[in-house]
């Protein structure tokens, strides 16, 4: 169960939206090679909420924010080539004003007419967004007359445009917001058992709380990436030089004694690949063991721990997935993320819902092609946490009445 009380949020189609302004809430916080976007799905994942808006005859007014930018303009995080590519998606063209508020967006917004879309330039360009400052939140909110929160990535933030702006405005939550917390809440509050979690990446530190959340809900934890390697320094087993948070062992002994408690299973790596220095054409072994040489780093799980994880994750009836098995970014070491990536599509053939969330999960799916194949691609990393971590997110709060 959800120990958080549900919220009563208004959705989009609760609104009258013809001919209004509509401020809209985006997450396009894309990934970018230059002024390349690498991977579209967050923009994508919009285009429901937008064709809607377009067909009811509002004129829309997209807010929303690109990287970490603090409170400066700087041109590389410029939102600029995001109304390209949205203009390519929506087969329409897209307006594109060079501040999100003031006299240059006003004189944007007062030339939308019904069905035009108009987008407003990076939110962190200015620094009173993520310190929620009010005269700000005010300011965006006279860009608009309806206030549609469609950042899902973005709601575990109490910012200006997430938070403070719902002060101003009537407001209601759009079809991607509404799809991702379908999903999630089921996961939280009723799932198909087994329900297996499969968490990796780097640093047990950002996910120690849901991992103990989690061994609330779970039946098994299944723990890989550099992460592991922590969980198995902390039962006493030799890890050689790869990655080690000395200062997350205590935690780690806890949570597998919770999980001991709890009778929830933990899954950790049988065996590793290896190398003596990490670069892309570095020889690989495999180890035979749990337990890896004095003078090796750990880069991918092992052949024995595919087997043993594939195994796993094709008996579960729900599997939630965050964070990779290994160095994924370079090929020689992403056979573990592949194989999770491929058992998750099978089980998902089979049945199971398969929920993936993070941007590392999201490009080995991208990268395998097998985005397509799982239940639901949560369009955000840290907020499909959050919301499994049993946290309120900031961005509903703001926006239940
Ligand atoms: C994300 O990419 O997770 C969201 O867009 C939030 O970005 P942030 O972590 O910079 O707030």
């Amino acid at each position: 169960m959800t120990d958080k009380p549900a919220l009563k949020l208004k959705r989009i189609q609760d609104m009258t939206v013809k001919g209004k302004r509509v401020l809209v809430r985006v997450d396009y916080n894309v990934p970018m090679k230059g002024s390349k976007i690498e991977d579209n799905a967050r923009i994508r994942e919009t285009l429901k909420t937008l064709e809607y808006l377009i067909a009811e005859g509002a004129k829309i007014v997209l807010i929303a924010h690109l990287g970490r930018p603090k409170g400066k303009v700087e041109p590389k995080y410029s939102l600029k080539p995001v109304a390209a590519e949205l203009a390519k998606l929506l087969k329409k063209p897209v307006a594109f004003a060079d501040d999100c508020v003031g006299p240059v967006a006003e004189k944007a917004v007062a030339a939308l007419k019904p069905g035009d879309v108009l987008l407003l330039e990076n939110l962190r360009f200015h620094a009173e967004e993520e310190a929620n400052d009010p005269a700000f939140a005010k300011a965006l909110a006279k860009n608009g007359e309806i206030f549609i929160q469609d950042a899902f990535g973005a709601l575990h933030r109490a910012h200006a445009s997430t938070a403070g702006v719902t002060k101003y405005l009537p407001g209601a939550i759009g079809f991607l917001v509404q799809r991702e917390l379908e999903f999630l809440d089921r996961v939280i509050g009723n799932p198909q058992r087994p329900f297996l979690a499969i968490i990796g990446g780097a640093k047990v530190s950002d996910k120690l709380a849901v991992l103990d959340k989690l061994l609330e809900r779970v039946d098994a934890l299944l723990i890989g990436g550099a992460m592991a390697y922590t969980f198995l320094a902390a039962q006493g087993i030799n890890i050689g030089k790869s990655l080690l948070e000395k200062d997350q062992i205590d935690a780690a002994k806890a949570i597998i004694e919770k999980a001991y408690n709890k009778k929830v299973e933990i899954l950790l790596p049988a065996d590793h690949l290896v190398v003596r220095e990490i670069k892309a054409d570095a020889a690989v072994v495999s180890t035979q063991a749990m337990s890896i040489p004095s003078d090796m780093i750990g880069v991918d799980i092992g052949p024995h721990s595919i087997e043993f994880f594939t195994d796993h994750i094709a008996k579960a009836k729900t599997i939630f997935w965050n964070g990779p098995m290994g160095i994924f970014e370079m090929p020689a070491f992403a056979e573990g993320s592949t194989a999770v990536a491929k058992a998750m599509a099978e089980a998902t053939e089979k049945g199971a819902i398969t929920i993936v969330g993070g941007g590392d999960s999201l490009s080995v799916l991208a990268k395998t092609g097998l985005a397509s194949k799982m239940s639901h691609c949560s369009t955000g990393g840290g907020a499909s946490l959050e919301l499994l971590e049993g946290k309120a997110l900031p961005g509903l709060v703001a926006l239940a009445s």
